[in-house]
């Protein structure tokens, strides 16, 4: 049987840690004089930053940046091998003249954090994107040479203007290159006033569960309308969430494309690759999803060959008792193993065979 990996789990390596706990703009780490208690917070969006609040962002404990915590949560819920991401908001919150060599510092971290648990733990790399093009391929380069990278993990406001943006196009011929994989993760959101006056009432429940999808997807259409599949047809990325509502939307997406008068007019319908061929040889979607529906509808989209379990550790803890079993692991474990039914072969790949042969693992 294939090990069961993890490819969507994060970290805070040290560096990035004791850079948070030195600053007091967002995203910062501090606990606040007003509210002890709430021990150590983790405040990564403006949001979170209310001042008059005594419960400013989230709950931050040993879960978020040490390794051991990593290693016993896979050993706790049986997972063999995980491919760890730095979290959002990654770097870029960084001043341009910072960003290259902090970049260095958290890859080179967690290259020995890799290195302390060998066939455990491999690694995307962290990207110095408001430096700029040629800092972010110098970096995507050195990667090559650190043995546990298979790729890095960027947000989706690429360079500062978004996935569709031209000046990512040295970036995206590097990664082509170099054959390392892109995961794209969500972490702004939508803006705050979609979500109406109520939103405090709801907890971070429309942020997470729509906001963060609805901007992948975004963000991932964006770069297919601009061509981005197109010109490097080599370009491989790996979805966070199932894809968002790619999968869900592909037909829709593919549907407005062909009836839009505007594209047809500037020559841009014939010739370029479909949504469906795209999401069938250069997308991967995480199985990060919570439910048979969107499991099925992501399967359905790219292939039961392009799907990769997940967990999302550290984040989604249980309310009580963290030292069970946690329920978002397990619930998305029950929608792998409900949409493949005696398909063991299959379920056996989502959980960990796909992720083996696509990041050269072992
Ligand atoms: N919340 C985050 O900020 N990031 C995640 O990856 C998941 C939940
Ligand atoms: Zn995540």
């Amino acid at each position: 049987m294939a090990p069961v990996v993890d490819v969507h789990t994060h970290i805070y390596p040290p560096a990035y840690v004791s850079l948070l706990r030195s600053r007091t703009d967002v995203p910062y780490m501090r606990t606040f004089a007003d509210n002890p208690s709430a021990g150590e917070r983790l405040v990564i969006l403006p949001s979170e930053d209310a001042a008059t609040s005594t419960a400013r962002g989230r709950p931050i404990g040993p879960e978020y940046y040490e390794e051991e915590e990593k290693i016993k949560f896979m050993d706790k819920h049986n997972i063999d091998i995980s491919v760890i991401s730095l979290a959002n908001p990654w770097l870029d919150w960084c001043d341009a003249s910072d960003a290259a060599s902090v970049a260095t510092q958290i890859n080179d971290d967690v290259e020995q954090v890799c290195s302390r648990h060998p066939g455990r733990l491999y690694a995307f790399g962290t990207l110095p994107l408001s430096a700029g093009a040629d800092a972010v391929v110098a970096e995507i380069k050195r990667l090559t040479t650190l043995s546990h990278f298979r790729g890095v993990i960027i947000g989706t406001s690429g360079l500062g203007n978004g996935l569709d943006d031209p000046a990512l196009e040295p970036i995206w011929a590097a990664l082509q290159s170099t054959k390392q994989l892109v995961f794209l993760h969500p972490h702004y959101g939508l803006p705050a006033s979609v979500y109406g006056d109520r939103a405090a009432e709801y907890g971070h429940v429309l942020p997470l569960a729509l906001g963060f999808p609805l901007e992948t997807t975004i963000a991932i259409t964006r770069a297919i309308l601009s061509g981005v599949f197109d010109k490097f047809p080599g370009l491989e990325m790996l979805l966070a969430h199932s894809g968002g509502t790619l999968p869900f939307l592909a037909g829709r997406i593919e549907s407005c494309i062909a009836h839009d008068g505007h594209l047809k007019q500037a020559s841009k319908i014939a010739g370029r690759r479909s949504i469906w061929d795209i999401l069938k040889a250069n997308i991967y979607l995480d199985a990060v999803v919570y439910g048979e529906a969107g499991l099925k509808a992501a399967m359905e989209a790219s292939g039961k060959d392009r799907l990769m379990f997940g967990t999302d550790h550290p984040f989604f803890p249980p309310l009580e008792d963290e030292d069970n079993e946690w329920l978002s692991v397990k619930t998305n474990e029950k929608a792998v193993s409900g949409v493949f039914g005696s398909d063991d072969q299959g379920r056996d790949d989502v959980m960990g065979g796909n992720a083996v042969r696509v990041l050269r693992l072992g």
